[in-house]
């Protein structure tokens, strides 16, 4: 069978062969199809992107069906299981994992980017006290930009490598810059001697003691959390990065508008929103009532179903593993039990099965984050850590993907036709409907 697709258009009886690559058509290929003269062709109506294809890519791997993750052709729970967050971060940007020198000088290379210009450090203490962290991040890397002009040069290979390495080096001092700075406590510089996550903890929590000794269960812990956060294929945030990418903007701002895309509640800010609704929701007996709720439409179950998992996500499997090593340090977080039975009795509700809504990645990873001492603010701020891995990865594959071009939509206008100016006085004030009017601003 030849891999086309014949389509006939029922307007005119004329018949289209299509080529089919990969599961896909090309939708520039539809224009043929017109309807008489000036008709400028077939397009495709897709809001929010539903099942459009904007990209090819090698970076990650989704079977939403089949509850499957991998990264450059690696599965998730491996890369969880025996990987670290920078190697991990070596294998989506480079797309290999490193041997063992190329990952010493990879170490290298992130660890002695993690300062930030003093200058820096004076920009975000200008925030107020009780600025949101995610807020706070979004500006500061935004910033960066001005720090580092030859960032616009994004063809030239070198800086492309350069702003990779400062950005996954500094995201963590500037996370948490931003948490002490909600505490008011003095801003702690980066220790080169610890891991990755370990330098981060460091950077969170210490106080007056001379090193900071990062307790090595939460330090993995929050490794694996940072593995599995890593890349996502081409989610909110993602697709952000490469339609800012694609005018050519320096890589500070693409990742400042992709974390903006990111503190949404419907994407990375949604673990917030599970831990507020555990807390609403306070004891077990209260959970069908929330069920009620949320099947009555009046509110959705945060933490559940997902654009493309319809299965369990691979990653809610690994955090619900790793939150009882984590609470054997920690103390139990009590909000674990009211999780555990809303997934069971979610999971047996017809509503849920017929929308194939199950957990996913921000359902517990939230009750991990408080039992650690992080306030929920810091949770998207979390996530945009260790994202910066991937979206950088995107970038680069975005720059060097010769298909691409400014991203520009397109849009079927259902507004008025053409209409004459009237003057003010001229307009009628009695019987306007106030919403028509008004619209939705
Ligand atoms: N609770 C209740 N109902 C839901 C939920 C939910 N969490 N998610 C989807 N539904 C229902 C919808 O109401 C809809 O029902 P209908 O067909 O009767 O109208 C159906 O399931 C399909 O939902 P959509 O909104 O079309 O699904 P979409 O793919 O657009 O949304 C999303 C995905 C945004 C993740 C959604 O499931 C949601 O809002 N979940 C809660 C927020 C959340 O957990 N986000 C984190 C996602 S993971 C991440 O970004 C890192």
């Amino acid at each position: 069978m030849a891999d086309t697709l014949s389509v006939t258009d029922n307007r005119t009886g004329k018949t289209y062969t299509l080529p089919v690559e990969q599961g896909a058509i090309r939708a520039a290929d539809l224009s043929q199809i017109k309807a008489g003269g000036d008709d400028p062709g077939l397009t495709c109506y897709d809001p929010s992107f539903g099942n459009t294809a904007a990209c090819k890519s090698k970076v990650a791997y989704i079977d939403g069906h089949k509850g499957i993750l991998r990264y450059r052709g690696y599965p998730i729970e491996e890369l969880a299981e025996k990987s670290s967050y920078l190697e991990v971060a070596y294998l989506i940007v480079k797309g290999e994992l490193p041997t063992a020198s190329r990952f010493a000088m990879w170490q290298h290379n992130i660890k002695t980017h993690t300062l930030v210009h003093e200058n820096l450090k004076r920009f975000m203490e200008g925030f107020r006290y009780d600025a949101h962290p995610m807020g706070i991040l979004i500006a500061t890397v935004g910033a960066l930009s001005t720090f580092y002009p030859e960032a616009r040069n994004v063809s030239d290979v070198h800086s492309r490598r350069m702003q990779t390495r400062r950005l996954i080096g500094k995201m963590p001092t500037i996370a948490a810059f931003a948490y002490r700075h909600s505490r008011g406590q003095p801003y702690v510089y980066p220790d080169n001697e610890l891991s990755y996550t370990g330098n981060f903890l460091s950077m969170l929590f210490k106080m007056t003691e001379l090193r900071y000794k990062p307790n090595p269960v939460l330090e993995k812990a929050l490794d694996i959390l940072f593995i599995l956060h890593a890349d996502h294929e081409q989610n909110c945030s993602t697709s952000t990065m490469r339609v800012v990418g694609s005018a050519l903007a320096d890589p500070y701002s693409c990742v400042s508008a992709a974390a903006a895309a990111l503190s949404g509640p419907r994407h990375g800010g949604a673990n917030e929103e599970v831990v507020h609704m555990l807390h609403q929701i306070g004891s077990t007996a209260k959970i069908p009532e929330l069920i009620k709720q949320v099947k009555a439409g009046e509110r959705r179950l945060m933490g559940f179903g997902h654009r493309v998992y319809k299965n369990y996500d691979p990653r809610a499997k690994i955090i619900r593993q790793i939150a009882h090593e984590v609470f054997e340090v920690t103390g139990k977080n009590p909000l674990i039990d009211i999780a555990i039975e809303l997934e069971r009795i979610a999971l047996q509700d017809d509503y849920f099965i017929k929308r194939k809504l199950y957990p996913n990645v921000d359902f517990y990873s939230g009750i991990i984050y408080e039992a650690m001492g992080f306030p929920m603010e810091m949770f998207p701020v979390l996530f945009a850590i260790p994202r910066t891995a991937g979206w950088m990865a995107q970038w680069a594959e975005l720059l060097a993907d010769e298909e691409q071009r400014i991203a520009r939509p397109k849009q079927l206008y259902v507004g008025h036709g053409t209409r004459g100016y009237v003057p003010i006085e001229q307009r009628d004030e009695v019987g306007a409907d106030e919403t028509e009017v008004r619209g939705p601003l």
